[in-house]
């Protein structure tokens, strides 16, 4: 995503969120095409890219990086928000939840650090509750998820220690009305613990499931607040929008 300048920034904020124009990745083209144009009813068509790319695939990952950059010029906010619940092809859970969120941050990184051409910005990674606490009959999501806070409140310490003006912080939903919960249903999905899948609705129906739209809110939140960096927020039915407390993390200080 690229973003103007902000009209006028309040305290702690670079003021409402005014981003211009936005790069769609996904491998599902069917999907990107829909999301395109529902954002080409409310935008300018130009404003909106949508680039197939199965994130996986490193060669395809840098690529669309490439390209958004040579279409609009510039970069300042990367989402690394692909993921999949597969505990049956369990590799390939990691790899698109914890490799390739891994490999978009370093890439986002390399465009938007300050000494390296770039102005600063901000990345986002998708966890979930799951990286929070153990899940049940999800271990292999729940270890991704618990490897992307993990990895994004590292690199955000080491963003700051090397003044690279660029931000890092992760977002941990609980569940969400989206197309991944459909997973819970599918043998090829669960595998061994396909035989529990009531047991992850009747959690679903405890703990409440959200509209997407909050989520797109914590998000703008995070992108707008400039004084966040390496924090953990959650998104729950009961809650809202909240962060995770953690005690002091030692060796923070700035180098320079
Ligand atoms: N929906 C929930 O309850 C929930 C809760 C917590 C966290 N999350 C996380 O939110 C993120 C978004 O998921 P969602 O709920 O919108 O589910 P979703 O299934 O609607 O969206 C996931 C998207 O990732 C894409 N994707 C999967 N593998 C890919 C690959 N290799 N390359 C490119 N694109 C790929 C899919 O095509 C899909 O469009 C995920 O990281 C998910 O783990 C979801």
């Amino acid at each position: 995503m690229t973003r103007s300048a902000p009209a006028s920034p309040r305290p702690g904020s670079s003021g409402r969120l005014s981003v211009t124009r936005v790069a769609l990745l996904d491998r599902n083209s069917e999907a990107g095409q829909e999301s395109k144009a529902a954002l080409d009813e409310q935008f300018e068509a130009q404003r909106t890219l949508f680039i197939q790319c199965d994130v996986t695939e490193p060669e395809q990952l840098k690529g669309a990086f490439k390209k958004v950059i040579e279409h609009f010029g510039r970069l300042d906010i990367v989402v690394n928000n692909a993921g999949v619940n597969n505990e049956k092809d369990w590799e390939s859970t990691i790899q698109v939840n914890l490799t390739s969120v891994i490999r978009g941050t370093y890439l986002g990184i390399e465009y938007m650090k300050k000494g390296n051409g770039g102005d600063g910005g901000v990345i986002i990674n998708i966890s979930s509750l799951a990286g929070l606490m153990p899940a049940a009959f999800q271990p292999v999501y729940c270890a991704t998820k618990h490897g992307v806070i993990g990895f994004t409140r590292s690199i955000a310490l080491a963003a700051n220690m090397e003044n690279y003006g660029v931000r890092l912080n992760t977002i941990c939903p609980g569940f969400v009305n989206t197309p991944i919960l459909q997973s819970i249903d599918k043998e090829e999905n669960m595998g061994q613990y396909y035989s529990y899948k009531d047991e992850i609705k009747n959690m679903m129906q405890f703990y409440g499931v959200m509209d997407p739209s909050i989520i797109a809110e914590g998000l703008i939140t995070i992108i707008e607040d400039d004084t966040l960096n390496g924090e953990v927020m959650k998104i729950t039915a009961s809650q809202g929008i909240h962060f995770h407390q953690y005690g002091q993390t030692p060796f923070t200080s700035s180098k320079r």
